[in-house]
């Protein structure tokens, strides 16, 4: 296939459709050629003719692999330890009365959780700030679409670069560090940490809420509904109102917002909400 070969508007509009349908996201007129660059490879691989070849391998498999491919092409899984420090502050000063059930549970919820820098750092967060740990039962839920980068979370290997912006003694404490042959270094979360989190995959669109058992003290759901229209940003927001507990928090991305006229939730701080 020549590589001029360009996404039609009809072949993006089907490819736009699926995706909304499948991933929930809602993609603009404008990132055409975006989804283009990111399929392009696939093409190749599998040695097809044209995007809509590729659109019908997708949508006809069973297995829902292809449909993978086309979730890991797609979104952006940026993310960082410690994103969005006003929240982490927020933690700090309202520890005290954010978990203080006599039964000493705490339940917490990373719903777009990336590659795993954000459970990790509310687990170290807790180990750093939380009085007598060790009597706490702690469970950290941490959920993506993505299976790839699911698998790349469960591993807790990062690299010099991710970890530049966090404390050395906290680097020191929670992860093991290897020199690799090149002379740089991995930095692994070591598994003390690991045990506190269980990583699945879960379509925040299309999953089925009713499996969720328990309700959470602490929801983050960061920086994942802007790729969301608003029907779908509301229907979320209704699904996590019923998972939080009476005195809970559900943290969402800085570029993000609830709106006021949303019943279920009030502003506790910027991008800070309580159930109301
Ligand atoms: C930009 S990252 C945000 C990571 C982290 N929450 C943060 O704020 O740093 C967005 C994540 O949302 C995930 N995602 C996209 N659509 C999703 C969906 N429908 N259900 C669950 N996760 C989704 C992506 O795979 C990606 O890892």
């Amino acid at each position: 296939m020549s590589l001029e070969h360009t996404l039609s508007i009809s072949e993006f509009k089907m490819f736009q459709k699926l995706i909304y349908e499948e991933i929930g996201i809602s993609l603009a007129e404008h990132k055409r050629t975006l989804v283009q660059s990111r399929l392009r490879k696939w093409l190749n691989e599998f040695n097809l003719n044209s995007y809509e070849e590729l659109y019908e391998k997708i949508a006809n498999d069973s297995s829902s692999q292809m449909l993978m491919l086309l979730v890991n092409a797609i979104t952006t899984n940026v993310t960082s330890f410690f994103r969005e420090e006003n929240q982490w502050i927020y933690l700090q000063n309202n520890i005290k009365e954010l978990f203080d059930e006599p039964n000493k549970t705490i339940r917490i919820w990373s719903a777009a959780c990336s590659s795993g820098q954000e459970p990790y750092s509310i687990i170290m967060f807790l180990k750093e700030h939380l009085s007598n740990f060790h009597q706490w039962d702690i469970k950290i839920l941490a959920t993506d679409i993505s299976e790839d980068i699911l698998k790349k979370a469960i591993k807790g290997i990062y690299t010099q670069k991710d970890i530049e912006n966090m404390p050395k003694h906290v680097v020191l404490k929670y992860f093991d560090i290897f020199k690799n042959s090149n002379g740089s270094k991995n930095f692994v979360i070591k598994d003390e940490l690991k045990q506190y989190i269980v990583f699945r995959s879960f379509n925040l669109v299309t999953g089925n809420f009713l499996m969720f058992k328990n309700k959470f003290n602490l929801i983050l759901c960061r920086n994942v509904m802007i790729y969301f229209d608003r029907p779908t940003q509301n229907q979320l927001l209704e699904e996590f109102a019923k998972l939080l507990k009476e005195n809970s928090r559900l943290f969402i991305g800085h570029s993000e917002s609830i709106h006021t006229k949303n019943s279920k939730y009030k502003l506790a701080a910027p991008s800070i909400y309580k159930p109301n």
